[in-house]
């Protein structure tokens, strides 16, 4: 059977049975802000969120997440709950608010000046600040109250996601023995002695074993996960039936590949609004039709490789300078986490080198940087995918990274080429790709220049195998894959 969205509509119930579904993340899926005195909405671009909306629609539970937008608080109801997608309601959003203090210290400070760089061993060191820590407790334990309160009536399954989150399948359990909860940890977990740093290694860990089950992209994150706990607590480790068992409670170890609503992007690039805002987005930026077109599409974070990305075009056209004028690399990076001195400092460092690069090869006519910073709408990013003869997607490290599965669902004429980071957990996948070092700056120009020169039948050839996996490994299936293998608990 291929999961698609209307068959986990079919088994849905079947899978959940009469417990209600209950979501929690930090990062709402619609933040609503004042723009020219009106309130308006916008999708968030997080992995988390763009994977979990699809599955939302069809599963009609009840998502808890941090109300971070300006006008967030004018358009809920009393119990702070909107029903969203706000232009065809399909479940509810129930919001929470923090203060500045909490924000700053479970947000910004312990979650991403620790954890984040923890996790994903970029080479930015982690802060564990004391006062971040308590902040990162309360706001777990703000997140409990609220759900803890709508599962007072009713058989309940939790499903947490992220690192911001970790505590929370444990203080719900602590209050209410009959919730089920599980956590999808949407980042790698890093080896033992990495994740060694961590002073609050030990209520991490008993956070997160709370959870009757835990899920990671890969097989690679749940053997780390389970090193950790042996090196850290008095657990069992069952290796058979992949679980740890931690104070007498057993939790799941498994491995759920996130993916995209591969259909419903395929049907978007086809569509004929899809053609017009690439043509429209050509316009714009001067871009012909013979010219090559790259794209990369990040938030502009230092694990996503940005800097080596465009070091590495950089060196492309010093290497093959034939290419000047004939291909161009558009590159759209929203601002993320800016409180962050890391994220100011790349932000800062990213402006220089897209203005050095351009200095250094422009000619009359020509750039070989675009930057974008402005949001796009959904319709503008498929069609950006649409329009690109190759993406380059070239994380130093990722959990799974969706941006390339995104490319090949949105490349239905199959005339592209993925050059893919080999620090994704999507490499293990994506067979097909060029697959490329983000720190090897020589073997990225290469991979350029490969996909530049690729004779058109092999890159379908590729494109055809890439699209037959993701159109397999969709979202709905992780989704279906996740919630069956609660059924079993
Ligand atoms: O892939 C999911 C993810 O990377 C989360 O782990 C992260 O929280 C999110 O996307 C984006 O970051 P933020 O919510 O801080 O904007």
């Amino acid at each position: 059977m291929r999961w698609t969205k209307s068959a986990l509509k079919a088994r849905i119930s079947d899978i959940i049975g009469n417990r209600q579904l209950i979501i929690a993340t930090n990062r709402e899926p619609y933040i609503h802000i004042y723009k020219e005195g009106k309130v308006e909405y916008m999708r968030p671009v997080g992995g988390a969120v763009t994977a979990l909306d699809p599955v939302m629609r069809v599963c009609n539970g009840t998502w808890v997440a941090h109300g971070s937008g300006a006008a967030d608080k004018e358009v809920v109801n009393k119990k702070d709950e909107i029903r969203v997608p706000p232009e065809d309601p399909q479940y509810t959003l129930k919001r929470i608010w923090l203060t500045k203090e909490e924000e700053n210290g479970y947000y910004y400070g312990y979650s991403n000046k620790g954890l984040w760089p923890l996790c994903h061993m970029a080479y930015t060191r982690p802060e564990f600040e004391e006062i971040d820590w308590a902040y990162y407790k309360i706001v777990n334990q703000k997140f409990a109250d609220t759900i803890l309160n709508l599962a007072k009536h009713k058989k309940t399954f939790v499903w947490i996601h992220d690192y911001h989150l970790t505590l929370l399948g444990k203080m719900l359990k602590e209050k209410n023995k009959k919730i089920l909860t599980a956590n999808f940890f949407h980042i790698p977990w890093p080896n033992p002695e990495a994740f060694r740093i961590c002073p609050q290694r030990k209520e991490i860990l008993e956070g997160l074993l709370a959870n009757d089950l835990l899920g990671f992209h890969i097989r690679y994150h749940c053997a780390n996960f389970m090193e950790t706990v042996k090196l850290d607590l008095e657990a069992r480790i069952d290796n058979e039936k992949t679980a740890v068992v931690y104070g007498g409670h057993e939790t799941l170890i498994r491995a759920f590949p996130i993916s995209v609503d591969f259909d419903e992007i395929s049907k978007i690039a086809e569509s004929g609004e899809t053609k017009k805002t690439v043509r429209h987005i050509k316009e714009q930026f001067s871009i012909s039709p013979e010219t090559f077109v790259m794209i990369g599409l990040d938030r502009i974070d230092y694990t996503k490789g940005i800097i080596e990305k465009i070091q590495a075009v950089d060196r492309f056209f010093e290497k093959f300078p034939e290419y000047k004028e004939k291909v161009v690399f558009i590159q759209k990076g929203g601002l993320s986490r800016i409180h962050i001195g890391a994220y100011k400092d790349l932000n800062e460092e990213i402006n220089n080198l897209v203005e050095n690069v351009n200095w250094k090869h422009s000619t009359k006519k020509w750039f070989p940087v675009i930057f974008v910073r402005k949001h796009m709408a959904r319709k503008e990013i498929v069609a950006l995918h649409k329009m690109a003869n190759a993406c380059l997607v070239s994380p130093v490290h990722d959990g799974m990274n969706l941006v390339c599965k995104e490319y090949v669902a949105a490349k239905n004429d199959l005339d592209g080429t993925l050059i893919l980071s080999q620090f994704t957990g999507a490499a293990r996948e994506l067979e097909g790709a060029i697959f490329v070092n983000p720190y090897d700056r020589e073997g990225f120009a290469d991979a350029i220049k490969e996909a530049v020169i690729l004779p058109k039948e092999e890159r379908m050839r590729r494109m055809k195998n890439l699209r037959k996996t993701v159109k397999e490994n969709n979202i709905y299936k992780w989704a279906g894959t996740f919630l069956e293998e609660l059924k079993k608990i």
